[in-house]
């Protein structure tokens, strides 16, 4: 049986219990700004649940049944076994205040044992533990009373018990169908909204909640040994290959749903599954999107406008970068290696396999143990890396800001306008991605794909003396991380911070006259823009592929 005839039988099961057929949403999802990108069935449909919306007035009836297109990220690293995807389908049948457990398990056990034919090994149904939840009793009473001679397992609440998805959400325990070992379908009993707080609220509309991954149902309606042998896939053999396929596949859906690589939010991880997509691949990844487009022809309208063809070239150029300064590295022990390597990973982007690979193509030749011990330096200065970004988050210091004397201090302030002086003209695609202040002058090293012209940097500089004449306060505030991050403050790239933040703001702080600048930072600045003078920008420059330097003075 293809993928295409059990989609159709999922749908056409449901539909004849009364569910109608909703197509699947976008992977952006709508109206969502809790998650990235559409990661359950259930996602477009949670308006349902708390009673926001009115399933019986938009559908015609409490149930629904959906093929949806899903992206889950958190399991990355486990791509390239035999059931681990980034982007799979979900078959889901769902219920607003409907029917509940018993009817959800009885078309659950029905589909799975006589539509598909396919034995179940046992189910697992929710069994109360720490949290307070009760136990699932009568979950437990049905399946024995569908299938008495069925094994029941009982599991815990980080085994069975869903969502939310994002911080808040409809949530509730499970009762899962396992077959050949691997979990195949989760009947959700949302019964409970988390709040942010992480307090479990009685739900408006209770109600059902399936999911089952299609390319794990077809693993044993095929009665293959993994995803990669079904027909959604081109029977990837070695680790490298399977990762490839799941990468190009979910990046080509993700552009189709209108993303594009970039450097924050859901384009950075676009560009991130390329990119990884990239370094396993020797060959271009374009044989890899026609076969996408192949496998779901007539099933989705697919296009990637290029975009990955795009990101192949900037990505090349990144690593002929990287390749190059590799290339010049000299060291007497493995461990100064090991730290310059992580000073590269954390400058360019160059990850310690590709460095070592290209360092093996220039003919040095490593053991395994060798390797090994060099991997080991390498995290380890990693992480002080990304130790010092925290604390210069924390505002011990910041980066570059290397004495606290008046004229800095100014230099500081203005560093911060000339950033949102270059977001206003460039726009915000413009990211800082490094900076150095002392008293003589500032210096940033920001993205931005084109040289500075004559005119845009007369306009930026223009942008920052306006700010400076108008006599706007700095004020600093503490805040939530999470209430910073939702007030667009600019942060560090790759740093870790902690809950509480400190953020500078210039400008007014009421909602009518919203500050000119927000930024994650320790400080110090000067109270008031006045107090800096004229600014000047002195010279602009490339630092390496995308990223542009300007070193600027106050007078
Ligand atoms: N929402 C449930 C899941 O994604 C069904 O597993």
């Amino acid at each position: 049986m293809e993928s295409n005839e059990v989609r159709k039988k999922f749908l056409k099961f449901f539909e004849k219990r009364g569910h109608k057929i909703i197509p699947s949403s976008s992977l952006v999802p709508e109206n969502d700004p809790s998650v990235f990108f559409t990661t359950a069935g259930m996602q477009q449909f949670k308006p349902y649940y708390t009673g926001e919306k009115d399933a019986e007035e938009d559908f015609g009836t409490k149930n629904v049944v959906t093929v949806q297109k899903c992206v889950r990220t958190s399991d990355i690293e486990e791509v390239g076994d035999d059931t681990h995807l980034t982007f799979f389908e979900m078959l889901g049948s769902f219920s607003f205040g409907g029917y509940w457990k018993k009817e959800a398990i009885k078309y659950a056990h029905e589909f799975m044992t006589k539509e598909l034919g396919l034995e179940i090994d046992f189910v697992s149904v929710f069994r109360d533990d720490e949290s307070g939840i009760p136990a699932d009793e009568e979950s437990r009473e049905i399946w024995k009373t569908i299938d008495p001679g069925l094994k029941i397992k009982e599991h815990k609440k980080e085994d069975n018990f869903w969502g939310p998805t994002g911080e808040e959400g409809p949530c509730g325990p499970t009762t899962e169908i396992y077959i050949n070992g691997v979990e195949i379908w989760n009947i959700v009993f949302n019964e409970f909204y988390k709040t942010k707080e992480g307090e479990y609220k009685p739900l408006k509309t209770k109600g059902i909640d399936t999911g089952m991954g299609l390319e794990r149902l077809l693993v044993q309606v095929q009665r293959k040994k993994n995803i990669y042998q079904t027909d959604l896939y081109n029977n990837e053999k070695n680790e490298k290959e399977r990762i490839i396929a799941d990468h190009v596949k979910a990046s080509v859906f993700m552009i189709s749903d209108g993303v594009t690589p970039s450097n924050t939010g859901r384009g950075y991880i676009l560009r991130r599954l390329i990119r990884r997509a990239m370094v396993f691949s020797k060959n271009s990844l374009e044989d890899q999107i026609n076969m996408v487009k192949k496998i779901y022809k007539g099933t989705y309208i697919l296009e990637d406008r290029g975009e990955i063809a795009k990101e192949e070239e900037k990505f090349k150029q990144v690593i002929a970068t990287g390749a190059a300064v590799v290339n010049k590295i000299v060291w007497d022990t493995l461990e100064e290696l090991g730290k310059k390597l992580a000073n590269i990973h954390q400058e360019l982007g160059i990850n310690f396999e590709l460095s070592i690979e290209l360092l093996q193509k220039k003919g040095i030749k490593f053991t395994e143990q060798e390797i090994i011990d060099i991997k080991k330096i390498f995290d380890e200065n990693f992480k002080k890396h990304q130790d010092l970004s925290r604390v210069s988050s924390m505002g011990m210091f910041k980066g570059g800001l290397v004495n606290h004397n008046e004229k800095t201090i100014k230099h500081h302030t203005a560093h911060h306008l000339l950033l949102a002086g270059l977001q206003a003209v460039l726009g915000n695609g413009v990211k800082q991605r490094g900076s150095n202040i002392t008293e003589e002058r500032l210096r940033m090293d920001f993205l931005c794909g084109h040289k500075l012209t004559d005119d845009e940097k007369k306009k930026v500089e223009d942008w920052v003396n306006e700010k400076i004449k108008a006599g706007l306060d700095v004020t600093r505030r503490e805040l939530p991380k999470h209430l910073a991050e939702k007030m667009g403050a600019e942060m560090e790239f790759g740093a870790k911070y902690p809950d509480t933040v400190s953020v500078y703001f210039i400008g007014p702080l009421n909602k009518e006259h919203d500050a000119v600048s927000k930024e994650f930072c320790g400080g110090p600045h000067v109270s008031n823009t006045k107090e800096l003078g004229s600014f000047k920008i002195l010279k602009e420059e490339a630092v390496s592929f995308g990223v542009r330097r300007i070193k600027a003075i106050l007078r």
